[in-house]
């Protein structure tokens, strides 16, 4: 799309965000396009309506009802405009435009608007991942003339990681410049301001045909994540293993273990905020990925290591965080095991080692890093761990406080980092005390490494 001489209504809502929508404001005015702005009231807490008035040379549409508001300024509004768009778009008003509530002029310029209209959500994490949003989200994306803008994932406003920040303005005018959103097909009926009523049998004001939205272009799933060269990650791949792993022993029954994913879920999101190409091998686990993460799902530790011995080429970081099931059932039934009361023994053989394999393939200029979670003489036994495996470093993890490891966001851990001195010849590691830390923090140390190790590399 053109954006010289285009009509873009901006709607702005409550969201920390909001500030970012006078920068958007001002892309869109130097591509050419005349812009006018609506707010909640919400917004008006974030950025004063004066700010987008002054920089929009136009009074700002704010409330219903007033006398602030002219009588039919939100059929105007619309109707004037070519694309609306609403930056940034909050967990309330997005349900309100799933549900068909029109209280207010962002929501009340949704509904009466004919022209595309795109949406870029912003918030935590948490309001981003709830049902109630990502419903409301689905039921947009199916709406004509609708575009729903993906989150990408970050660090956010109040400190959290996680999707839910505003895609950056010079992005969103990137992808409007690239998409092919068609131009307003307008109702019988409706015209625009100081535009002559049409009879409804002619084409549209505009001389254009009504199309509907080709869904494909309109879909933002498919764009690539953020990518900020300034970011320091910017150009390097990591490939995180994730979950756990479940080895069959029927059809029906498995041996796993407890790994929730959420670790790996704040390594991925970690690296996503630094720049990095972020790919994972995720075994069954609860928690979710955020947007712009290649997944690739498994379910063995031999489909695992399949999988990483394949995609590591393509690595400079690659990050061994799964649980991975050191054994599995020597025979898988083909049927489900009948329950005959007596005594079942069921033999396992190992599984393949993913760690060791992937070091066995390392080029020099890549980085390795293990996990290992010991319930006793952990120093010791990761150390060992370390050495063995000749990764760069290894996370230990120990789940022996209360309320920290499996399923929590603490946990208590540290980063042994494996070191070849100039005078020796072996591998040496000094353990760092342990310590307890969010899954955040414990993310952050790794990403910290790996940029260290990629600098020196
Ligand atoms: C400091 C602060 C920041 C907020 N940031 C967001 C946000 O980024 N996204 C969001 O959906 N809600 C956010 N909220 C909550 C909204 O402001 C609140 O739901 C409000 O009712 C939204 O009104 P609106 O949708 O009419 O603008 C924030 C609230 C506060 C106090």
């Amino acid at each position: 799309m053109n954006l010289a001489g285009k009509k873009v209504l901006l709607g702005v809502s409550g969201g920390i965000a909001a500030y970012k929508s006078c920068e958007l404001l001002r892309l869109l005015q130097k591509k050419g396009a005349e812009v006018r702005v609506c707010m909640t009231e919400a917004a008006t807490q974030f950025v004063a309506p004066l700010t987008f008035a002054s920089l929009s040379k136009c009074p700002v549409y704010l409330k219903n009802g007033t006398m602030e508001a002219r009588p039919f300024q939100h059929i105007d509004f619309p109707r004037w405009a070519d694309l609306y768009l609403v930056v940034p778009a909050t967990a309330n008003v997005i349900g309100k435009f799933a549900c068909g509530i029109a209280d207010d002029p962002v929501s009340l310029c949704f509904m009466s608007c004919t022209c595309p209209r795109v949406i870029a959500p912003a918030m935590n994490v948490a309001m981003y991942n709830s049902p109630a949003v990502k419903r409301n989200l689905a039921v947009l994306r199916e709406f004509e003339n609708t575009t729903v803008l993906e989150s990408p994932a970050g660090v956010l406003a109040c400190g959290e990681v996680g999707q839910g920040r505003l895609m950056e303005p010079a992005e969103i005018v990137a992808y409007l410049e690239g998409a092919s959103l068609p131009l307003a097909p307008v109702s019988p009926g409706c015209t625009k301001v100081g535009e002559p009523v049409e009879p409804s049998a002619t084409p549209s004001p505009r001389g254009s045909t009504p199309k509907t939205p080709d869904a494909s272009v309109l879909k933002t799933a498919e764009l690539p994540p953020a990518q900020d060269p300034t970011l320091p990650g910017y150009g390097k791949k990591v490939l995180i293993t994730a979950g756990r792993t479940e080895e069959a022993i029927d059809p029906v029954r498995y041996i796993s273990n407890r790994s929730s994913g959420k670790t790996a879920v704040a390594i991925a999101a970690t690296f996503l905020a630094n720049g990095f190409d972020v790919s994972v091998v995720a075994g069954p686990m609860e928690a979710e990925f955020p947007g712009g993460v290649h997944v690739t799902k498994i379910k063995s530790a031999r489909d695992m290591h399949k999988a990483v011995l394949e995609q590591m080429k393509n690595a400079d970081v690659l990050v061994h965080c799964a649980a991975v099931a050191d054994y599995r059932p020597k025979v898988a039934a083909t049927e489900k095991i009948k329950d005959s009361r007596s005594q079942l023994i069921l033999e396992l053989e190992p599984n393949p080692n993913i760690l060791r394999d992937s070091v066995a393939q390392k080029r020099a200029d890549q980085v390795i890093i293990g996990f290992a979670l010991e319930t006793d003489h952990f120093k010791e036994h990761a150390a060992e761990k370390l050495k063995k495996s000749g990764a760069d470093a290894l996370l230990l993890n120990a789940p022996v406080a209360a309320n920290s490891g499996f399923g929590f966001d603490e946990v208590r851990y540290t980063l042994i980092r494996a070191a070849v001195p100039a005078n020796a010849n072996a591998v040496q590691v000094e353990i760092p005390e342990m310590k307890m830390g969010s899954k955040i923090d414990l993310a952050q140390e790794i990403v910290d490494f790996s940029l260290d190790k990629l600098k020196n590399a």
